[in-house]
């Protein structure tokens, strides 16, 4: 995956990039909105990379933990926080989630992100079993339109 380093490019040519228009200057707006689920360490650097792209922000994010709702409000100040993550999915101005939660949730937030009519950046591992596998498929084949990346930094870095 991209992170760190990289990101910005990879975001750009990836889920942000489809969205987008290229060259295009976005009015205030037309910025591609997002929501971040799950605000722990890798979480956070999502947010740093998200936020250092140009016409982003990020506007919602979602943690059982309060505390790392706090640190995610450091660098996003202004971004509205949840404990109860379907408060982000419900949110219609927002275009896409960043999802950073332990691996055996992946399935329950993805599908719900896409059902939810949201482009969705995810962090591996992708699914926990087959059986998410399988159901975050049919999520993602029922979407229609929806950019899907999920990110994997040890594959893809340097
Ligand atoms: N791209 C990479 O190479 C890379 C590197 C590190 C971690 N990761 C992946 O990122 C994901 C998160 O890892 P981490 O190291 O940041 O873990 P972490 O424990 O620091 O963060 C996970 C966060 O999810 C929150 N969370 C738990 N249940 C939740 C729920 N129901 N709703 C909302 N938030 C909830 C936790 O409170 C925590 O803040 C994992 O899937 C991990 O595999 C990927």
């Amino acid at each position: 995956m991209q992170l760190r380093r990289t990101f910005v490019e990879g975001m750009t040519g990836g889920l942000l990039g489809a969205m987008a228009q290229p060259g295009r200057a976005l009015g205030a707006n037309d910025r591609i909105r997002l929501g971040i689920i799950g605000s722990g360490a890798q979480g956070q650097a999502l947010v740093r990379a998200a936020t250092s792209c140009p016409d982003t922000e990020i506007v919602a994010a979602a943690d059982v933990y309060t505390r790392r709702l706090e640190e995610v409000t450091a660098l996003a100040p202004g971004a509205k926080t949840y404990l109860d993550y379907r408060h982000v999915l419900d949110d219609k101005s927002i275009d896409a989630v960043l999802i950073a939660t332990p691996q055996h949730l992946h399935c329950q937030h993805f599908v719900a992100s896409l059902d939810a009519g949201k482009h969705v950046y995810q962090e591996k591992t992708m699914a926990f079993t087959v059986a998410h596998a399988k159901r975050m498929r049919a999520a993602y084949q029922r979407a229609g339109r929806r950019t899907v990346q999920i990110g994997n930094q040890g594959c893809s870095q340097g």
